[in-house]
């Protein structure tokens, strides 16, 4: 008797206290990519902001800079009828999985939380299929980003290039001064990477889009195209022997100890700097990656939602997550951590260092001048098919020993078309 009255009495404290963080305490399962140093403080911030609801958080973390294993993976698990909550799917992957029936919707939580009124609608677009939202988006990250370390251009006594040729001879002084000028890890998606932000130097923003959203045969093959793997071919000589299979966060390392001078890396390389105390200004430097300087590459990450067959209070968990990455508290937390801007265009941005305030005015001057486009590496400007061509072409031709580009060219514009 007394024991379960002891027991009784445990039970109402307990239903209390989970009354009072949430009453609908339910578990989310996240399938993300986000494991270097700066991507898991980042996604660490929503994982202590749910559990503080009273949900659980069970982590599906499948390790690989842009996602192709964790794509892999989520492929598996939804086939098996048994989806997470929520997964980190981007740009036209959100459509393809909407197409196919996966994905629930979350306008209600969108209506409350008047999304369309704080999200970019070049933003919004892409987080609906079928003029519902079905994923919500964290940021917006530039990719078209040249990081420098600022000790090793003094050491070869040169500045920050601002245009390929600029690049080329910097890179030149700075191998001659013994360090290696470009850090660079041999993964497709690295390289794909590179190559867009020559591409965008080359061929201009028009013929970028061209080439990369609206697939224009005569571009992906003509004579700018031949020149693009011809600048590309170029950064070889600047890249270590040792950059096979490297990850890209340990590419940043390299700039950070000094041991490389550069990388042309999106904006998720901050959270690695930023992760090793580093101080903006003095000991790394971001700059437009060269030639590209009122051009922005962007890169949305976001979380797609799928439809659940469990408990209620696991739906209301995954709502729980939508809501919760569009705050403005998470905005600023994460984005501080993860390098990137928010996507919130109501945010105050006096937290936020030099580079995220020159992506701020770079995304709005480009959005106006036609210089915004999707990046074809990160999944924004074409479906994952034709994105997988092109990593193919592009990526066979960096790794070969005296590649033709012509050839390229014309394998580039071979490979898409079958992809169509
Ligand atoms: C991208 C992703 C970024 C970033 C990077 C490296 O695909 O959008 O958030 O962290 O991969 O993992």
């Amino acid at each position: 008797m007394k024991l379960s009255r002891t027991l009784l009495s445990i039970t109402f404290a307990l239903t209390l206290s989970g009354m009072t963080t949430n009453s609908y305490a339910g578990e989310v399962e996240v399938l993300h990519w986000w494991t270097s140093g700066g991507e898991a403080k980042s996604v660490d911030v929503l994982k202590q902001k749910i559990e503080k609801q009273g949900n659980s958080w069970k982590d599906f973390a499948v390790a690989g800079g842009g996602g192709e294993s964790a794509m892999t993976v989520l492929k598996t698990r939804a086939v098996s009828g048994n989806p997470p909550s929520a997964a980190q799917i981007k740009g036209h992957d959100i459509q393809e999985w909407g197409r196919l029936g996966f994905l629930t919707s979350l306008n209600d939580v969108a209506q409350v939380e008047q999304w369309d009124q704080v999200i970019p609608a070049v933003v919004a677009n892409i987080m609906k299929y079928d003029g519902t939202y079905v994923a919500v988006p964290f940021n917006v990250h530039r990719v078209n980003w040249l990081w420098a370390n600022p000790a090793v251009f003094k050491k070869a006594g040169v500045t920050v290039p601002t245009t390929l040729d600029e690049f080329f001879d910097v890179a030149d002084k700075i191998k001659a001064a013994g360090i290696i000028p470009l850090a660079h890890g041999r993964q497709a998606w690295q390289d794909a990477t590179l190559f867009e932000t020559v591409a965008l130097a080359v061929l201009g923003s028009e013929d970028y889009n061209k080439a990369f959203v609206e697939l224009d045969m005569d571009v992906l093959s003509g004579e700018k195209m031949v020149d693009v793997f011809t600048q590309f071919q170029r950064m070889k000589d600047y890249i270590d022997p040792k950059s096979g299979g490297r990850r890209w966060n340990s590419a940043t390392e390299m700039v950070i100890k000094g041991e490389a001078a550069m990388q042309i890396m999106g904006d998720w390389a901050k959270g690695e700097f930023a992760e090793a105390g580093k101080v903006q200004g003095k000991d790394y430097i971001c700059a437009p990656a060269p030639g590209t300087t009122n051009q922005f590459t962007f890169n949305i990450d976001s979380f797609a939602f799928f439809k659940l067959s469990g408990a209620e209070e696991d739906k209301q968990a995954q709502k729980d997550l939508a809501k919760t990455i569009m705050t403005k508290d998470f905005q600023q937390i994460f984005n501080l951590n993860k390098g990137s801007i928010p996507v919130r265009t109501d945010m105050n941005m006096a937290k936020f260092d030099q580079c995220a305030l020159d992506s701020m005015a770079a995304f709005k001057a480009t959005a106006q001048s036609g210089d915004l486009v999707p990046s074809m590496s990160q999944g924004l400007s074409t479906t994952s098919y034709v994105q997988s061509a092109i990593f193919d072409v592009v990526s066979t031709f960096f790794n070969q020993k005296d590649a033709d580009p012509k050839e390229a060219a014309h394998k580039l514009s071979r490979a898409v078309k079958a992809a169509m």
